[in-house]
């Protein structure tokens, strides 16, 4: 754990505004996101469905390709809130593979990556846990 747990706080809690923002319709999961970049900047994104399906962005992707798309390029932490849309309090919502690949492009292995469950309990995985063994060119 390498950032305060005031941080962390901050920063779930940024992942669960920017889930009121999930378009969501398909699946009625609504997903936040809230990505820390080294210096202290936080871009926020929600998924974002579509009827064909497969062009659904996940929240994560969104945080992520937003701030990429803005110039940043160093990170060190994402928070993922994610459950039923209805949920106020959804249990612990962890990245799918494709958006843990996303994260290896411009992530070390210390990459954290910080939930929250139901109860409110904060928990940090870090990239190298969560996928441990990723492609590289
Ligand atoms: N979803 C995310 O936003 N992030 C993930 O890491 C996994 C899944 C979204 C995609 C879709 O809109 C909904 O959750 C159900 O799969």
């Amino acid at each position: 754990m390498k950032l305060s747990q005031e941080k962390y706080t901050e920063l779930v809690a940024a992942a669960r505004a920017a889930r009121g923002g999930s378009y969501s319709p398909f699946s009625r999961f609504a997903v936040g996101a809230a990505l820390l970049t080294e210096d202290g900047r936080i871009y926020t994104g929600a998924n974002v469905e579509n009827s064909s399906y497969s062009a659904t962005v996940c929240a994560e992707r969104v945080a992520i390709h937003y701030a990429v798309a803005s110039g940043e390029r160093a990170f060190s932490a994402i928070a993922v809130v994610g459950g039923a849309a209805d949920e106020e309090l959804p249990d612990e919502c962890l990245p799918c593979a494709v958006c843990l690949q996303v994260m290896a492009e411009f992530c070390c292995g210390d990459f954290e990556i910080v939930t929250a469950d139901s109860g409110g309990e904060i928990r940090v995985h870090t990239l190298e846990e969560l996928l441990p063994r990723r492609f590289r060119l």
